[in-house]
């Protein structure tokens, strides 16, 4: 996968004479400069990216409705790029020499003045509201844009399965389908991208990872934050929407799939599609197969939250949930009969955020061996990032009394944020960690069941203080379902 192996495409040596083309430079063209994305994800990913490789020929524009100078924008950059540690040349550079744009650019007039300012191959990244890139994208489309550029969109892509589709159709009509790059930062944690590895490139776990060994996965990301001020985008949206129908079912994507030949973006992506397109609600029940709850007040390490119902900006009657979790069935051979249980929560009294695959019982212990009651566990962290392996031994003192024991790998953060990753790709022409339109339609045909069963009221909203383990009824707690 050239995307994770090589650096910001350089600008190849001058041509003949020392003269620069247009071709040698790439320009990073952000929509929604001043927003909240670019501050705190964007910025840090690209300087961290620059310090590490070196900008190349890169340059910087960013636009936006505020009423900025260049000089307002630029000390955004060094502020953000601040953040990432990335406060020295060659980041800094590029920090000096960007330029800021004002403009609408859901207008036509406004976005030919804007793509007429950027010099050579042309990135455009749309760090705007869902709706608001829609509209944006459509006015691009009457415009048009230099050939070779790519676009890249952030999560959520559309509401639905049908909103996701338009906007790919709509998508194609101004540059090609691998020209298009629709961000899932999950793809670009370390951990995530290490379960590649894990899993294809050794011959230990990947002969059990399937239902003859594996009783139940489950992909859990319970954060300790709560709103964090994002009520105009997370009360539309939800933890289901939020989390589960985009990062978590990544994750299953790549630890369910089966061996690409190789990581290039078109065999990596098909193999993910294929096993998505095989995953569904567990029975086809998206009542007994999904619990939603939201967070009423409590204290997080001595911290008060509000009930999320009583954050500024929240309409109550909405009834988003803060807390996800489904249950689905992955059709495969390999996979067939093992539920995957997908939870998502905010406002968690503890931080756990992994994959853990948990084995069969072992068909049959010899007598005279006694204790072991834990099933083996193979645990994949990320955040800490770590794996983890959770297996039954001879214990220290009576040796024929099992004990669990825990061998665990610290992986420790790689080189670049997981923005700083994906931006990587972008640059370099790679699509291999974005997400591919049949893929962003198939992740909303998998939840959209449980969405219609929540719309209609067939799932209670529950409720759980924050700062506790979630709600009561949850499907976690529960023994796992059979087929
Ligand atoms: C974002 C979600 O995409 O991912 C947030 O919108 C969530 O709600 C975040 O908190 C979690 O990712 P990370 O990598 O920041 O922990």
């Amino acid at each position: 996968m050239s995307g994770m192996m090589t650096s910001v495409k350089h600008a190849p040596e001058a041509h003949a004479g020392g003269a620069d083309t247009a071709a040698d430079q790439q320009t990073l063209l952000i929509l929604g400069a001043s927003g909240d994305l670019t501050a705190r994800l964007l910025l840090p990913g690209l300087g961290r990216l620059a310090a590490v490789d070196g900008p190349g020929r890169l340059s910087l524009v960013g636009s936006g409705m505020e009423d900025w100078d260049d000089d307002r924008w630029r000390q955004r950059v060094r502020e953000s790029f601040a953040t990432a540690g990335a406060d020295a040349e060659p980041a800094t550079e590029l920090a000096d020499t960007t330029r800021y744009l004002r403009a609408d650019v859901t207008r036509p007039e406004d976005l030919r003045q804007v793509l007429d300012a950027c010099p050579g191959q042309l990135v455009i990244y749309f760090a705007l509201p869902p709706a608001i890139t829609a509209k944006a994208c459509a006015a691009l489309a009457g415009v048009g844009v230099p050939p070779g550029t790519r676009l890249v969109l952030e999560k959520p892509f559309g509401t639905d399965a049908a909103g996701a589709r338009s906007l790919n159709q709509l998508l194609v009509r101004i540059v090609q389908e691998n020209q298009i790059h629709r961000v899932d930062h999950f793809l670009g944690k370390s951990t995530v991208i290490n379960i590649l590895g894990l899993r294809f490139a050794n011959r230990i776990l990947e002969p059990v990872l399937n239902a003859s060994h594996v009783a139940t996965v489950d992909i859990v990301f319970d954060e300790n934050l709560g709103l964090e001020n994002r009520a105009g985008y997370y009360d539309h949206a939800g933890a289901l929407a939020d989390m589960i129908q985009s990062h978590l079912l990544q994750v299953l994507g790549l630890l369910a799939m089966d061996a690409p030949p190789t990581l290039d973006a078109r065999d990596l992506r098909d193999r993910k599609a294929q096993v998505l397109r095989a995953t569904r609600v567990w029975n086809d029940d998206p009542v007994a197969f999904s619990r939603r709850a939201r967070y009423t007040a409590g204290q997080i390490d001595g911290r008060r939250l509000p009930a999320y119902a009583d954050e500024a900006g929240i309409d109550p009657a909405r009834g988003t949930e803060t807390l996800a979790e489904i249950v689905l069935a992955v059709d495969t051979w390999r996979w067939a009969g093992v539920p995957f249980r997908l939870r998502s929560g905010k406002a968690l009294g503890s931080r756990r955020k992994e994959a853990v695959v948990t084995f069969h019982q072992a068909p049959r212990i010899p007598d005279g061996l006694t204790g072991c009651d834990q099933p083996d566990r193979l645990r994949i962290a990320f955040g800490p990032d770590r794996l983890g392996m959770d297996l039954n031994i001879n214990g220290p003192g009576d040796p024929f009394v099992l004990d669990p024991v825990s061998l665990e790998a610290e992986f420790g953060p790689g080189d670049l944020p997981p923005y700083g990753e994906v931006l990587r790709g972008v640059f370099d022409d790679d699509p291999t960690l974005s997400v591919r339109g049949d893929t962003a339609e198939e992740c909303w045909r998998i939840v959209e069941p449980v969405l219609a069963a929540w719309r209609r009221d067939r799932v209670p909203l529950q409720e759980y203080p924050a700062g506790s383990t979630g709600p009561a009824d949850s499907l976690l707690h529960e023994t796992p379902p059979r087929s």
